[in-house]
């Protein structure tokens, strides 16, 4: 571990957005751990576990991180993800994104992670588990930072392999607060895992599943009726659907929006079409996240300057985004109102 400890950026002295937003405590609530893994950092795992990549140089990686669509990305996000193998790679990652989050004011984090990417190469579950839990505790004691973690199931898989890795993650119960579903939306419609997700949700899991990203509206409400989850993981597609929307606004379900992820995954062709300004006047309660902030060219800040200047977000409006962070998330609620508390404090002293 580290000795060095980020210090949070103070930002008093200027007035511009990108200030307010630092000072701005948050919850990232849409963060995928693989997705934090920095060139610099695969490449240093991948000669410690002596594994060869495929791209010569750190700047090679990252001129490979142009994507057309979400599979691009996740065929280069699979093969990085092969660096990782020892319960202290996990760790160091997931160390790495913390130190991170901290100096972007990130207060609570709820992470996905993705077992079968590794079980499905010879890494055992309880190495992927251990070492990224070890970390999540050290950032408690360190940092300050609360956190949960999201099992996510790989769709493109079949529901008996999910099956299998629900069965791993009985015995970790107490460290996993939820699962999830990721990895390649079309073709695999929420409904596909309907045995897993019931099974989960009996064991005590929270359900969530990415829908509506590069899916139809369809696909959110088979998310929400079928795998009965709390919170919708994109959702942008919803947005073709006006009794969807009206539900979703009724049940103030949260949607995890991401939108680097968005453009760099051409959801959005660019971030001046970017539907979040319209999702909060909508009445939508959404939230704004990195998604896999290695590869989209930002981390939650990042994220959030971006749809301040291209859409023009109110200071209120960027309260309103942190406050949902809090709400949408998993936290008690002594926790939710301290914190959100806090945020509100900002309002008053960033003039
Ligand atoms: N969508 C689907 N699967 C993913 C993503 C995403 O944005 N990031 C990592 N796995
Ligand atoms: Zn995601």
């Amino acid at each position: 571990m580290s000795d060095v400890l980020p210090v949070p950026v103070s930002s008093r002295e200027s007035g511009d957005s990108a200030a307010f937003i630092a000072a701005l405590p948050k919850a990232e609530l849409h963060l995928h751990i693989e997705g934090t893994l920095e060139p610099e950092l695969m490449f240093a795992l991948a000669e410690r576990n002596g594994i060869r990549l495929p791209y010569s140089s750190v700047e090679e990686l990252r001129s490979a991180y142009r994507f057309s669509n979400l599979q691009d990305f996740l065929d280069i996000y699979y093969a990085g993800a092969g660096a990782l193998v020892e319960m202290q790679d996990f760790y160091d990652l997931t160390w790495a994104y913390l130190q991170r989050a901290f100096t972007q004011n990130v207060r609570h984090v709820e992470i996905f992670f993705d077992p079968q990417t590794h079980t499905g190469r010879g890494v055992e579950f309880a190495t992927v588990v251990d070492g990224i839990n070890r970390a999540l505790v050290d950032a408690e004691a360190r940092l300050g930072i609360n956190s949960r973690l999201i099992l996510c199931f790989l769709r493109h898989l079949d529901e008996a392999d999910a099956l299998e890795t629900l069965d791993a993650a009985m015995a970790y119960r107490d460290r996993i607060a939820g699962v999830g579903l990721d990895s390649s939306e079309r073709g695999n419609p929420p409904g596909k895992f309907r045995e897993v997700f019931r099974r989960a949700r009996a064991a005590g899991f929270v359900a969530v599943a990415h829908a509506g990203e590069e899916g139809p509206a369809e696909y959110v409400r088979e998310a929400l009726d079928v795998l009965e989850v709390v919170r919708i993981d994109h959702g942008n597609n919803a947005l073709d659907d006006a009794g969807l929307v009206a539900e979703l606004v009724r049940r103030r379900i949260p949607l995890t929006v991401c939108p680097l992820s968005n453009v760099k995954l051409r959801v959005v062709d660019d971030i001046r079409d970017h539907p979040l300004k319209r999702m909060l006047n909508l009445g939508l309660f959404v939230t704004v996240n990195s998604d896999d902030p290695a590869y989209f060219g930002g981390y939650v800040n990042e994220n959030y300057i971006a749809v301040a200047e291209a859409l023009g977000l109110s200071r209120e409006d960027l309260r309103q985004l942190a406050r949902n962070s809090f709400e949408a998330s998993w936290l008690d609620a002594e926790a939710k109102s301290a914190l959100i508390a806090e945020v509100d404090a900002v309002m008053q002293t960033e003039r």
